[in-house]
């Protein structure tokens, strides 16, 4: 693809001379198509002084962590620390069910997280004689940056995103801003040319506040990993049938009640799984996918049977709108 690489080598140009011969950059990363893309350019641009922090945040999809750190440090050769904060973010969520709380306390937890961990790699960065941290690295898109211009004003392009601007004023880091003219397509182009695994690529989106807003109720580390095995079961399946790219996001939801069902002779009472995919271009709208049946009860007989404190199986047949992707 002419276009991508010309791109590429122009980035990179402009990256090395923003950034200059001893600049160092840090950047959150996800395990998200952007912000995977934007840190390889960076690592292709300066290499080890781009810093990338993943946040654990205990709500993640099943292994995720462990995996996004294998493709990132071991396979793409990412310059990155893991914050394992699940303890502080699970602490936090306990006994809290109201869904905008549970965004909230994981904004702020992300927040200070990040910015913790970006102060102990400036110290360590000044220490090695190689200068502090100048730059804070965002994997923004176009509709992002075109969104944050007409509804917020510019500025808040970065606030719509992760709201890390004490790190902006404390650290007085500047922003850079790779794939800002770029669409979600045109960044999964570049993914393919810089060598990305096609599983992040084509990976559906994922909200910040992961499993916590998909546990309808209390988070507890018990209902999170119901609700990842299931996902997992859900993701599995779908991936098996075929249907991965077609679906523009799946997941499974753990729903706040529970039903009778019957196990052998015994009468059970257990919770109730939801499943959600659904097809969509922007994530302003979405059509519920018309998931074949066969697959269905593929998914449903295996949740049942292998996700302990399940036994029944939804699925969801809402649009958007008026219904929302996420439950919550
Ligand atoms: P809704 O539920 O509003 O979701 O229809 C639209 C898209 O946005 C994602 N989403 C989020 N992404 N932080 C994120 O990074 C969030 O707090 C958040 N809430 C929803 C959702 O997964 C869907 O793709």
């Amino acid at each position: 693809n002419w276009t991508m690489s010309s791109f590429i080598d122009k980035e990179l140009e402009r990256i090395r001379t923003l950034v200059g011969p001893t600049g160092s950059v840090i950047g959150a990363v996800s395990g998200g198509v952007d912000s995977t893309v934007a840190a390889v350019l960076m690592k292709r641009a300066i290499g080890d002084r781009f810093h990338a922090v993943l946040v654990d945040n205990g709500v993640m999809r099943l292994n995720e962590c462990a995996q996004v750190k294998k493709t990132l440090s071991d396979n793409l050769g990412i310059n990155l620390t893991v914050a394992d904060a699940s303890d502080l973010f699970l602490g936090r969520l306990k006994g809290v069910t109201d869904p905008e709380r549970k965004r909230k306390i994981i904004g702020n937890t992300f927040i200070e997280v990040f910015e913790s961990e970006s102060y102990k790699i400036d110290e360590i960065s000044r220490q090695k004689g190689l200068g502090p941290i100048e730059w804070l690295l965002q994997g923004t898109l176009y509709p992002d940056v075109i969104e944050s211009i007409s509804f917020k004003g510019p500025s808040a392009t970065i606030k719509s995103h992760h709201n890390v601007g004490g790190l902006l004023e404390n650290m007085r880091l500047k922003l850079i801003e790779p794939l800002r003219e770029l669409f979600k397509d045109e960044v999964r182009a570049l993914g393919s040319i810089l060598e990305i695994p096609d599983e992040l690529v084509w990976r559906h989106p994922f909200p910040g506040p992961g499993i916590a807003i998909r546990v309808l109720g209390e988070v507890t580390p018990e209902q999170v990993q119901i609700a990842r095995l299931a996902d997992n079961i859900y993701i599995d399946e779908i991936k098996k049938a075929g249907l991965y790219r077609q679906i523009s996001q799946a997941y499974a939801a753990l729903l706040p009640v529970r039903s009778v069902g019957v196990m052998g002779d015994q009468r059970t009472y257990e919770q109730v799984i939801a499943l959600r995919a659904v097809e969509s271009k922007d994530f302003m709208t979405a059509d519920w996918f018309p998931m074949p049946y066969e697959t269905l009860k593929r998914i449903s007989n295996r949740i049942i049977n292998e996700v302990k404190g399940v036994n029944r199986v939804l699925y969801d047949v809402s649009s958007k709108p008026p219904s929302t992707i996420e439950f919550e």
